[in-house]
């Protein structure tokens, strides 16, 4: 488990985010003035201290680290991102593993317009960011999924409903992050709990289907 403390950890991702050339401040507040629906707001986590919002790039490294020991990242691999803000595992994806592709579906479009644009602008080839709702498509045919308390708990359990219906056609790793998301698993979903042993791992768990 990561030493590093948190606040550290979101003072690397600032850095990195400038050396990567992202507007992200920007991209908020442009995004808070905008947007004046509550549910909006609260489902997007608009307002939300950016380092807050998303996960810090050194935790996504160790996250792909401790995911290869259990589901080996092979270049066959994509891993998902369920509410992926500005894309950020797909550059660490990248850079650790370049033969993996990242998909990320993220519902606000200003988000997914900058991660895009930095994506280009850094030349990767592997990782795709797509504006949609998660909960209007069918899930990504792929895997391994990652989710950080992507919208409401309302939310999240349909996104849960969608993961079982897969879990049935294939083997799924999913990584969860946050208290709300993990909070629902242990209580309401022993499918992904009870036959492979969850690993917990600070800020997140790692939840396998039976293989
Ligand atoms: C807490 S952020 C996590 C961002 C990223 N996964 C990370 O860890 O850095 C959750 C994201 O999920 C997005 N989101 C919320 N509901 C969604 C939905 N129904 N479909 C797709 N994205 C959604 C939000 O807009 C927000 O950007």
């Amino acid at each position: 488990m990561s030493k590093v403390p948190y606040e550290a950890q979101k003072d690397h991702a600032r850095q990195v985010d400038a050396h990567l050339g992202f507007e992200i401040e920007v991209v908020e507040s442009r995004i808070e003035r905008g947007q004046t629906d509550r549910e909006t707001v609260r489902q997007q986590w608009i307002g939300l201290p950016t380092q807050s919002l998303l996960t810090p790039y050194t935790e996504f490294r160790y996250m792909l680290g401790q995911l290869h020991k259990v589901a080996p990242i092979s270049d066959s691999s994509t891993i998902v991102d369920i509410g992926a803000g500005y894309g950020r595992l797909g550059f660490v994806l990248e850079a650790h593993f370049p033969q993996a592709r990242f998909t990320g579906i993220e519902i606000s479009e200003p988000r997914v317009a900058e991660g895009k644009r930095v994506m280009k602008a850094q030349g990767l080839t592997r990782s795709e960011l797509i504006a949609a709702d998660i909960l209007e498509m069918d899930l990504p045919d792929a895997s391994v999924f990652f989710t950080y308390d992507f919208g409401p708990p309302r939310s999240i359990q349909e996104l849960f409903v969608k993961f079982k219906i897969a879990a049935k056609q294939r083997p799924l790793t999913i990584v969860g992050r946050g208290r709300s998301t993990r909070d629902q698993i242990e209580r309401q979903y022993p499918w992904l709990t009870d036959i492979v042993e969850p690993k917990h791992l600070g800020q997140f768990s790692i939840y396998r289907t039976a293989e």
